[in-house]
């Protein structure tokens, strides 16, 4: 049997386009979970639907563009400046970002977003419309349409107004949070109503679903069910997919040569010292600061430990054009230099803090040689780099310091250290326990992790989602 076709979009391509010349285009591989986690997926015939990450105002450009990125089987949908800047920076991620992961407008933009709040949604509904062209332009019979994430929760109802029969699933990447808080977004009726327009809907955890549906239920007036929403005898089904890694792509590049020469050339340099491990994107739901400080104050209460651990923290800059992660970036660099300062000597500093992102390999040697890995995020919708740290540990059982607002803290909660990443003393605290911890509790909390990450892939997720799309379907021909 041929495979099944499956449209996926997302507002962000698996790879993000550099221009190299008039007619030439490097291609590199985008930073993110959701990239991650759909990469992994390989049983379907699949087409990519979004945005390459750059402005492409000319039509030689946008030609030469167009044909690169089909041998990935990519799709651009282009977007000009200015839709960028009003749809990606401003709806996108000074608002809905924030507000799905609790953390509010920052004070000082609170009056200038409410005054720009219409002018930015009309900018994300006209992106919205600009994707569902593409998709309409591309769709067959028969396609499954997977639409992703926050920046495109119009896209169900722009897709189905123009062909209610095609099959639509919308999976959300982040938190959905709380109905209390998505009360206050102004355009919350519009958002929820064309997200029900899907078949089906998707989230990570059993929480945000319930979210989702109380959102419904309270700000719509629509019955929730323990299926979904219905609106006047029309279902939307809404479940939990807990999302995964690819782990045995991690756990094969272990053994790659390169690899291994790279975590020989990590042991030599951190020789003597335990290795601690933040990989981020340098985003405030990650709550790099709070990790810091935590490590600051272990290192004040540990004297002993201040020559023989060093904290390295990949921190990939993102979204750089908004000015909430320019300050969070300014801020970070200003807490690690007054850290180094304090503890560091004339030949090593306690925080080795990088401003870039690595590659798969040197990412992967990273994982493997690292004895404890922190995760501190503030709220996130799983977190990906906890698991792919689970993944390169077979021989080494390093322990994992999870924060309990990660969705991830739902399924590799009994391996790791839970922590609250506001709480600086009891960060500390787990960063001694964990530094300290005896071989055979590590290898335990180790094991039932490992068991976890292998058995919950990104290929079942993607596999478990599309059968149910498929399902839901069936279902609702059979009732009408
Ligand atoms: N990542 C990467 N290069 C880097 C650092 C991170 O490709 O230099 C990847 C990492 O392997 C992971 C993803 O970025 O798959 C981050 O996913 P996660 O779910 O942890 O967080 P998100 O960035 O989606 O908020
Ligand atoms: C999170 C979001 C993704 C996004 C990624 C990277 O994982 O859920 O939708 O692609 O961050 O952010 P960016 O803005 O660069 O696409």
């Amino acid at each position: 049997a041929s495979k099944q076709r499956l449209l996926v979009v997302a507002n962000r391509l698996p790879v993000s386009a550099l221009r190299r010349g008039k007619d030439s285009w490097q291609l590199e591989i985008s930073v993110g979970g959701l990239v991650s986690a759909l990469l992994g997926v390989k049983e379907f015939e699949t087409r990519w639907i979004g945005w390459a990450g750059v402005n492409v105002p000319d039509e030689i450009g946008k030609e030469a563009l167009t044909k690169a990125l089909a041998e990935k089987r990519c799709i651009p949908v282009f977007l000009d400046e200015e839709i960028v800047h009003q749809y990606y920076n401003g709806y996108c991620n000074n608002i809905l970002w924030p507000l799905f992961h609790y953390l509010g407008l920052p004070q000082e933009d609170r009056l200038a977003t409410t005054r720009s709040f219409q002018s930015q949604f009309d900018a994300y509904k006209k992106a919205n419309q600009m994707f569902a062209d593409v998709v309409n332009e591309h769709y067959e019979e028969g396609d499954v349409v997977w639409c992703h994430d926050y920046h495109l929760m119009f896209l169900p109802k722009c897709l189905k107004e123009r062909n209610s029969k095609m099959k639509v699933g919308w999976f959300l990447h982040t938190p959905f949070p709380s109905s209390e808080i998505h009360r206050t977004l102004p355009s919350r009726s519009e958002l929820l109503r064309s997200v029900l327009a899907a078949d089906l809907v998707g989230f990570h955890t059993y929480d945000y679903a319930r979210h989702f549906v109380s959102a419904c239920t309270r700000i719509l007036g629509l019955e929730g069910t323990p299926e979904g929403v219905e609106d006047q005898g029309k279902l939307t089904r809404v479940a939990a997919f807990p999302i995964g890694i690819d782990s045995d792509r991690f756990i094969r590049a272990l053994e790659l040569p390169q690899v291994q020469d790279h975590m020989k050339e990590l042991k030599e340099r951190f020789a003597g010292r335990k290795v601690m491990l933040g990989v981020d994107r340098l985003d405030m739901i990650k709550g790099i600061p709070q990790k810091i400080l935590a490590f600051e104050k272990f290192l004040e209460e540990n004297p002993d430990w201040r020559d023989k651990v060093v904290l390295l923290q990949i921190a990939v800059p993102t979204r750089t054009d908004v000015p909430e992660y320019q300050k969070l970036t300014s801020q970070v660099h200003e807490i690690v230099g007054r850290i180094n300062g304090r503890f560091g000597t004339l030949t090593a500093v306690p925080i080795h803090h990088l401003d870039r992102s690595l590659d798969f390999h040197a990412l992967c040697a990273l994982y493997a040689v690292t004895d404890v890995a922190l995760v501190t995020s503030l709220r996130d919708g799983m977190n990906l780099v906890s698991y792919e740290f689970v993944a390169c540990q077979a021989s080494k059982k390093g322990v994992l310091i999870l924060s309990e607002f990660a969705g991830a803290a739902q399924s590799l909660g009994a391996g790791a250290i839970l922590i609250n990443p506001w709480n600086v003393t009891e960060v500390a605290s787990s960063i001694g326990y964990a530094l300290n911890m005896p071989a055979d509790e590590r290898e335990k909390r180790h094991h039932h992790n490992f068991i976890h990450v292998t058995t919950h892939t990104s290929q079942e997720w993607a596999a478990t989602f599309v059968s149910e799309l498929n399902d839901t379907i069936v279902e609702a021909q059979l009732r009408t």
